[in-house]
């Protein structure tokens, strides 16, 4: 009869929609063989970064840190830290220890970057991280002290010495003017003397991974790579002197920072972005750069789901049919509301209160289907970020010409730490991709601050010698 009819129907239309968020889902679905030609393409744009003929038209820069060794417990020292880019600012005061009873301590403080500092002027960017450091050095007591400072600024910079980098392009949530091409450390410098009020000695520009690698091999010796998984994602590596094109000398190693977040933005991606990604990129603040990273990276995945949610929706598979204000809103998925709505512990009526809490009215179907989402486009950012890192440790295999290598990874950020899932695929994907390396993940303890102040030791103790 009738009623049988409309019971079909519904049935029908059900199955129907179950196979389209299937069918749209499984685009973020990646093989085994696409992963390893992920990999592939990870090392043909590390090659091209390396070599001086490739290297301008290089989208993975491999840029040079001037950084030529990891600590060994020597460094001595007190030293004040800035750390920029990641999703808090911090001016931090770090004491170093050598000897026996080597240690080190910190002390640090976050400060807010407004919205409006963060895409104003160079001027006033760099202005107000002069005016929260004065805000530090009141907060310490140390004004007078003329302090060497190691600034972690997590950025693409090239550099021409430890402590000189042209920022190449902004990334992430930053858009000052006035400071693409321009020496950072010289804005830094030019800023504390337009405040008349304290000096300091800035001796080193670090980015992140660096500082994260750092860190983790002060603690363990191994750790040659530094990867970043946060609002950005990007690695860097102790590479030979040798295969460094655009620096003189063969001798040694000098850490690199990759730059991998751009990785892509040749087109090398393509057949693995979605019409998703697309849009994602289109909306962002530097369309066409940074493909990878906005695969992969805690700024960006939730921009993604959001996109997915919002083609459902339209669809009529989710919401009621509903667009809401809030899905409209660019960057409600914060990295920790993806963990929260992924995590094992959650039972679905939780998934449901913490959409509400963002402002979405879901049913008991819907939050099956967010939550699905979210766990499809994570999981294919944790296996390209493994691909990424599997096509790094070979290369340091190869390079020292090892059947095997076992090795150590510093790792930090936020997607790593706080996301249930993230780091156990990422650590599988790379087992999987690079079977000739045993690769050690290393949970790096405020990399940026701690690691900034190495390498600023570092930097005295070469000046020193250089002046003695
Ligand atoms: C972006 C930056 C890079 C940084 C990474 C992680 O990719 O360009 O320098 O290391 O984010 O913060």
């Amino acid at each position: 009869g009738k009623g049988a009819a409309m019971v079909t129907a519904v049935a029908y239309r059900l199955a129907d929609q179950t196979r389209q968020i299937a069918k749209t889902l499984a685009e973020f679905r990646l093989t085994t063989e696409q992963l390893l030609e992920v990999k592939k393409r990870m090392r043909i744009e590390i090659q091209n970064g390396l070599s001086k003929s490739t290297q301008e038209a290089a989208t993975v820069k491999m840029l040079p840190t001037f950084v030529r060794r990891t600590p060994d417990g020597s460094e001595n020292g007190d030293f004040l830290a800035l750390d920029l880019g990641g999703t808090n600012f911090r001016v931090l005061m770090v004491k170093i220890r050598s000897g026996k009873k080597r240690s080190v301590e910190m002390h640090n403080k976050i400060y807010a970057i407004p919205l409006e500092v963060m895409q104003g002027t160079g001027e006033e960017l760099f202005d107000h991280i002069v005016h929260c450091i004065s805000d530090f050095l009141d907060y310490m007591g140390m004004k007078n002290a003329r302090l060497p400072l190691g600034f972690t600024f997590s950025f693409p910079c090239r550099q021409t010495s430890l402590d000189a980098g042209i920022l190449v392009t902004w990334t992430k949530g930053f858009k000052a003017t006035d400071c693409e091409g321009e020496d950072v450390v010289g804005l830094l410098r030019e800023a504390i003397k337009r405040r008349e009020e304290f000096d300091l000695d800035v001796v080193a520009i670090v980015n992140d991974t660096v500082g994260t690698m750092m860190t983790c091999a002060y603690e363990e010796p191994t750790c040659e790579v530094g990867l970043i998984a946060g609002t950005g994602s990007n690695a860097c590596y102790m590479e030979e002197m040798r295969n460094i094109e655009m620096v003189e000398g063969d001798e040694g190693r000098m850490c690199v920072n990759m730059e991998w977040g751009a990785f892509g933005d040749n087109g090398c991606l393509d057949d693995f972005r979605t019409e998703y990604d697309n849009t994602v990129d289109e909306l962002s603040l530097n369309p066409g750069k940074q493909r990878y990273e906005k695969m992969c990276s805690g700024m960006y995945l939730g921009e993604i789901v959001r996109n997915i949610l919002i083609d459902m929706t339209k669809k009529g598979f989710l919401f009621r049919g509903q667009i809401s204000e809030t899905l409209k809103t660019r960057g409600i998925f914060e990295t920790k509301f993806l963990s929260q709505i992924e995590s094992d512990r959650l039972a679905l009526l939780q998934v449901r209160s913490i959409l509400q809490h963002l402002g979405l009215d879901s049913t008991c179907d819907d939050s099956i289907i967010v939550k699905e989402v979210c766990g499809t486009v994570s999981r294919r950012a944790a296996q390209l970020c493994g691909a990424g890192m599997a096509a790094v440790v070979d290369k340091i295999r190869e390079n020292r010409g090892l059947e095997h290598l076992n090795i150590t990874v510093g790792v930090d950020g936020t997607l790593y730490k706080l996301h249930p899932h993230f780091s156990r695929i990422m650590h599988q994907t790379v087992c999987e991709l690079a079977p000739q390396c045993t690769v050690n993940f290393l949970l790096s303890e405020d990399g940026s601050g701690k690691g900034a102040a190495l390498i600023t030791a570092v930097g005295c103790r070469i000046r020193e010698e250089l002046n003695s």
